[in-house]
């Protein structure tokens, strides 16, 4: 167990670079065992959720290969459909792997995820969405008895635009007769990301990023080598550490259309912030004011809206800015944990349901805190680079789960950040 010490109060220069995203890769990870021939993974993140992600593929027959951010996997001798229940436990979107097992195995027996730090995270759309394409599944004693020995393709409605459902759906689907079609499907980028990894092998999957999602089933996939997508949520949080720091840096490796909702409110707290260079991959250098200013109003959407990941992470910033912002969580019911935390730091925060009022104070000051969650961990992070004195946040493997070595980027462009063993 590991502990970030913080001494707030440095300004911060230089730049910094963003890694593989941790959600679109979870998804490609599960996606790999629809083929049998290898398969090289490019800017892959180096994150506890990713490591169990790939145990449970080991566990079921994955032969792994590491040379630092590259991946090699091989997926031919999978010969298990049983996903082991402590990698479940210890990760929930690996309820994302049910789809693909499916789809390789034509059968699957997994754990019920159950809820976490942040709600109740049901799964009921995943699997109305998995029994439309033909899916048998069992519910006892905790477990999900999956058979998929006929999936037929299917024009399956989502209630909700979910990520995790998309996700599964649209895996299974890839070996299911016929053409599915998902319909109010999660438009996120990571969903854009695993279209274009499963037709990279060989898949015939079109229109993500849309609300329409098409998928042709195919017998067979190919081997490929693919380039995960910059993680929008971590450029978004070095963002957050310029504003709330009253600095100017450069965030590079960052897909400009994939923060522009992130870009959009930071830019209304008073940060210039302009993107460099003409490819989709490029930097962004922003300069925050001396003092930001409060926002009047940010609400959580599913993409393109403002993402709940960052909510926590934008409202440490707004504690500190000059006037009233109004917060609204509108995706997870139970992510204010950061709050009473952002408190004890000596922020004025009140919260009803799912609103947060934050009247914004001139300055922040350390205290012991600790991380509930992981975007939540990260927010007193942002708080503790502004706070006066030292902040000491426990509990930090949350924060471990999506940002790979954190006190090492963050001191690598001049915070005074220390991880301390314990
Ligand atoms: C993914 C992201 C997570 C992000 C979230 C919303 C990954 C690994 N995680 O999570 O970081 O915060 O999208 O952008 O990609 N819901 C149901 N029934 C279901 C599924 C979801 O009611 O079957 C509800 C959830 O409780 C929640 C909302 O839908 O209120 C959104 O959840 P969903 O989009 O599924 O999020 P995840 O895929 O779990």
């Amino acid at each position: 167990m590991g502990m970030f010490r913080i001494r707030g109060g440095r300004k911060l220069e230089g730049s910094i670079r963003v890694i593989g995203s941790k959600n679109a890769i979870l998804p490609i990870l599960a996606a790999v065992i629809l083929t049998r021939k290898p398969v090289v993974l490019y800017e892959f993140p180096s994150l506890a959720d990713v490591e169990n992600m790939l145990l449970i593929l080991q566990s079921i027959g994955c032969r792994i290969k590491r040379d630092n951010s590259t991946l090699f996997i091989d997926p031919s001798s999978i010969d298990s459909w049983v996903i082991p229940d402590r990698y479940v436990k210890e990760i929930r979107s690996s309820i994302v792997m049910l789809g693909a097992v499916l789809a390789r195995m034509k059968k699957a027996k997994i754990t019920y995820p159950g809820g976490c730090e942040i709600g109740q995270r049901p799964i009921n759309l995943h699997l109305q969405g998995l029994r439309q394409l033909g899916v048998i599944i069992n519910e006892s004693y905790g477990y999900l008895d999956c058979e998929a020995a006929n999936m037929v393709g299917a024009d399956i409605h989502l209630d909700y635009p979910s990520v995790g459902a998309t996700e599964n759906v649209m895996l299974a689907a890839t070996r299911a007769r016929g053409r599915t079609v998902i319909r109010n499907a999660a438009k996120e980028p990571e969903i854009v990301d695993l279209q274009n990894f499963i037709n990279s092998m060989g898949g015939r999957v079109a229109g993500a990023g849309s609300n329409t999602i098409v998928i042709e089933g195919v017998e067979s996939f190919d081997e490929t080598e693919y380039t995960v997508i910059p993680d929008r949520i971590v450029a978004g949080s070095y963002l957050v550490a310029a504003a709330i720091t009253g600095s100017e840096i450069v965030v590079e490796n960052v897909i400009v259309e994939h923060i522009q909702s992130i870009i959009t409110k930071l830019r209304e707290t008073g940060c210039m912030i302009v993107p460099q260079g003409e490819g989709p991959v490029s930097s962004v250098r922003i300069k925050a004011p001396r003092r930001l200013w409060a926002v009047e109003h940010t609400k959580t959407y599913p993409y393109p809206g403002f993402p709940t990941d960052m909510q926590a992470l934008f409202m440490s910033a707004l504690t500190v800015a000059k006037g009233t912002s109004i917060i609204t969580e509108n995706i997870f019911e139970n992510r204010f944990k950061h709050v009473p935390e952002l408190i004890r730091m000596g922020a004025n925060i009140r919260t009803e349901g799912k609103i947060a009022v934050v009247q914004g104070v001139p300055i922040l000051k350390g205290a012991g805190v600790t991380a509930g969650d992981l975007r939540g961990g990260a927010a007193l992070v942002m708080a503790g680079l502004k706070a006066e004195g030292e902040t000491w946040i426990d509990n930090i493997r949350h924060i471990e789960r999506g940002y790979d070595k954190l006190d090492e980027c963050l001191r690598s462009i001049g915070a005074d950040i220390e991880r301390i063993e314990q």
